[in-house]
């Protein structure tokens, strides 16, 4: 593999591009393959512009159609993410069963209070010390168990005030501690 000498990507960060390049070569849906795997090998899970244009110029693809893909895909990430990720179901069956109370309540503790303004349906808010992201998805696919938090990729059902607070405490101190 030769690396692009005009990247300022770190060379490690060049091969491990073009590992996962070649190995999803000819894949359907190559594409959300590499991004995917490019956002994971991040440790703030997102994708930087220096590497969407790295895999758009390795790829052939042009800039236009990665952005439309990683814009579409609630998945991806443009900016770097807390260490820790709340999202909450802002779905119908977890609206009626209060994600709502639940979003104002955490992003009240998390400090992000503007009274005055209503919590959009679709966010994705970091704290400024990095610890955590706030994020809501339309549905998980888990109605059932409305209302539904993801916490770090856990899904949990039938949360509560007091619940989430038990889960914000037990981050806290698991953060604290690395
Ligand atoms: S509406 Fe929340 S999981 Fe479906």
């Amino acid at each position: 593999m030769i690396t692009l000498t005009s990247s300022p990507l770190a060379e490690s960060d060049q091969l491990f591009l073009d590992k996962i390049i070649a190995g999803q070569s000819g894949h359907p849906g190559s594409l959300l393959g590499i991004l995917e795997k490019a956002q994971d090998h991040e440790p703030r899970k997102f994708l930087s512009r220096e590497v969407l244009e790295y895999i758009s110029a390795k790829t052939e693809t042009p800039q236009a159609r990665i952005y439309s893909v990683v814009t579409f895909y609630a998945l991806f990430n443009l900016e770097p993410q807390g260490k820790n990720t709340i999202c909450i179901c802002r779905g119908t069956a977890c609206h009626t069963r209060g994600s709502r109370d639940l979003l104002e309540s955490l992003m009240f503790k998390l400090g992000f209070h503007n009274p005055d303004e209503e919590p959009a349906d679709k966010i994705s808010l970091n704290t400024s010390d990095g610890k955590y992201t706030i994020r809501t998805v339309a549905c998980f696919g888990q109605c059932a168990l409305a209302p539904v938090v993801e916490v770090n990729h856990e899904v949990y059902g039938h949360m509560n005030e007091q619940t989430l607070q038990r889960e914000l405490e037990h981050l806290g101190r698991e953060t604290a501690k690395k």
